[in-house]
């Protein structure tokens, strides 16, 4: 009995989002985006950079921005530093020797984590395009141009981009996470929009920010959720192919998943309360919220079941079940796979004490 309830869970947990990525990678990948792209759009652009410590990469980013192929004269850079390193520094001696784009460096009295930061950054904003840039990661050099295009269309709201690894992570999992991933935020941004944006390079109409009151400041995932909340008034918020490089931490791997598995929660929890007006992006968002929040519980449920069978009732039916579940770690995908259900479960637990709002540094 135990081990048919085993079964049918573990059917649902691996069946789902199976049937789900299939779905989405048949139905909604080959179809055309239906937004009018003007190639040649050249709005004026904010360009914020959130920093807390980034003494060692932030001139490498500085100068990735400044190498962008857009014109300098509709950029600018509003840095919002938190840091208690050299960070403000570097910006500040970068710019006396690169004054030919516009720099505001807003140093902040106290740490309150990205999204104050955020906040505090969009009261310098001068532009209608604003694109949040991480510190850490490296766009490729016509990122601006290839973001802001889409914005010629009314339809768009926001405009993020998909992630690759710079490393493959503990045991190949960055990597082979970010392939199955990349194909459902493309997916869904064709179906509508997608509910998971990176910060790497998230850009947004100012007007759709300040409509939604800004960035969250609540919890941790800040540009999903404001991505989100765009999409739920009936905007695209969308992630087009511009592949952007992510450095993956050398150490503490598993704490870097989980913080930011316990903000993709917080997001989904919070977003159960918007009110979404595509009847798509409502299929969308549930689809991801169910994959987020319960169906690694489910995955759970079933593994302690088949253990409870074999020990208390020496099934041998659940026996060979653990066992061939093991064997199987031997396949890359899932062993990602498994991992990344244990970082989101650990994640929830985390939630109840903890919403790591402003969190530690990985060494990258
Ligand atoms: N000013 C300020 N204050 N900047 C901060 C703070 C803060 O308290 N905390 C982090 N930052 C800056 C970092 O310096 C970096 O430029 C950017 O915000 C992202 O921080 P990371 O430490 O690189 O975050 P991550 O890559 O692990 O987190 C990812 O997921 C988050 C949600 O879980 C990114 O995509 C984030 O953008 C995203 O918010
Ligand atoms: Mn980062």
């Amino acid at each position: 009995m135990l081990e048919a309830i085993a079964l049918f869970l573990a059917g649902m947990h691996f069946g789902v989002p199976l049937a789900y990525y299939y779905y989405a990678k048949t139905r909604w990948l080959p179809k055309p985006w239906n937004i009018k792209v003007d190639e040649n759009y050249r709005p004026k652009v904010t360009i914020i950079l959130p920093t807390y410590n980034e003494e060692k990469i932030i001139k490498e980013r500085l100068e990735n921005i400044y190498n962008q192929v857009y014109p300098k004269e509709l950029m600018e850079i509003v840095i919002v530093d938190s840091s208690n390193d050299k960070t403000a520094e570097i910006v500040e001696t970068w710019h006396n020797n690169n004054n030919d784009i516009k720099i505001t460096l807003i140093r902040e009295k106290e740490r309150r984590g990205k999204a104050f930061a955020l906040n505090e950054a969009l009261r310098d904003a001068n532009n209608d395009i604003v694109i949040i840039a991480d510190a850490d990661a490296l766009w490729p050099e016509n990122a601006v141009c290839e973001a802001v295009k889409w914005f010629s269309d009314f339809s768009v709201g926001a405009v993020s981009c998909l992630k690759k690894p710079m490393e493959q992570g503990f045991l190949g999992i960055e990597g082979g996470y970010r392939s199955y991933y990349n194909i459902l935020r493309l997916a869904e941004s064709k179906a509508f929009s997608t509910p998971i944006f990176h910060g790497e390079l998230a850009a947004f109409r100012k007007e759709l920010l300040l409509k939604v009151n800004g960035f969250p400041t609540d919890i941790g995932s800040d540009d999903s959720h404001t991505a989100t909340e765009i999409a739920s008034i009936g905007y695209r918020s969308i992630t087009p192919e511009i592949w952007v490089n992510e450095k993956v931490p050398k150490e503490n791997y598993a704490s870097w998943k989980i913080r930011r598995a316990q903000h993709l929660i917080q997001h989904f929890m919070k977003a159960t309360k918007l009110r979404i007006k595509n009847k798509t992006f409502k299929k969308i968002l549930a689809a991801e919220t169910y994959l987020h929040v319960i169906n690694p519980w489910i995955l759970l449920i079933a593994t302690l079941l088949l253990i409870v069978d074999v020990l208390l009732f020496k099934s041998l039916i659940s026996l060979t079940l653990v066992f061939i579940g093991s064997i199987l770690l031997l396949i890359k995908e899932y062993r990602t796979w498994l991992m990344q259900q244990i970082y989101l479960i650990i994640a929830a637990i985390k939630n109840i004490k903890t919403k790591e709002i402003a969190w530690n540094k990985q060494v990258k």
